[in-house]
């Protein structure tokens, strides 16, 4: 049997055609990731696309170390919120941290730190975030292409369940929402 690749959801052209209007900013690599803490609070922050795995999977890059990875623990569910200010477009993604299995992980692991540029590697080889700042701990400016992959280099890869659009340019303003459940159909919504 022939392997046909998935076709892309419809809001994946339009997140595309928002972040082309970014240009070269990196902004337009920036989104927020919501997480539930233990605790059942919620938790949000900024993290940089790192690309897509899947027509509707894509990946972050973090320290296993964090909050997130903790909050990510207890409870898989996130919702992204990427705002292009340019687009004046706002997308919600909701989906689940997936979890690969240990020789998957290993390689995507390793693909994505070498795509790292040394400064961008840099944070990985910084002490544990979040706790006390210790006087002459070693924050190192780059880590260079031969270093190791880090233990606590984790990935996230976000298996996407339904996508909201949120577009302030027309009056009125476009609201519409697809769900994996019903075939990433377009539903219009009042916004
Ligand atoms: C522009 C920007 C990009 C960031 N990108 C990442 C990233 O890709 N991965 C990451 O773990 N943290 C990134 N951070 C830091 C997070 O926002 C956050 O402060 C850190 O991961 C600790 O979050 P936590 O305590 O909720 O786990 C970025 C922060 C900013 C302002």
């Amino acid at each position: 049997m022939t392997a046909f690749p998935d076709p892309l959801p419809p809001w994946r052209d339009l997140l595309r055609r928002a972040r082309d209007r970014e240009g070269r900013a990196p902004q337009g690599r920036w989104l927020q990731l919501a997480t539930v803490a233990r605790d059942g609070t919620p938790r949000v922050r900024t993290l940089v696309f790192r690309g897509w795995a899947r027509p509707a999977a894509l990946d972050l890059l973090t320290d296993g170390r964090s909050g997130k990875a903790d909050d990510l623990a207890g409870q898989a569910a996130v919702e992204v919120c990427w705002l292009l200010p340019r687009a004046r477009s706002q997308f919600r993604l909701r989906g689940q941290r997936q979890r690969l299995d240990p020789e998957r992980d290993h390689k995507e692991r390793e693909r994505h730190w070498r795509a790292l540029s040394p400064s961008g590697r840099a944070v990985w080889g910084w002490p544990t975030p979040g706790v006390p700042l210790q006087a002459g701990a070693p924050f190192p400016a780059e880590l260079p292409d031969d270093a190791p992959v880090p233990e606590h280099l984790l990935l996230l890869r976000l298996a996407l369940e339904q996508v909201e659009l949120l577009d302030l340019r027309p009056h009125p303003h476009h609201r519409c929402r697809w769900r994996a459940a019903t075939g990433w159909q377009e539903e219009p919504l009042n916004p």
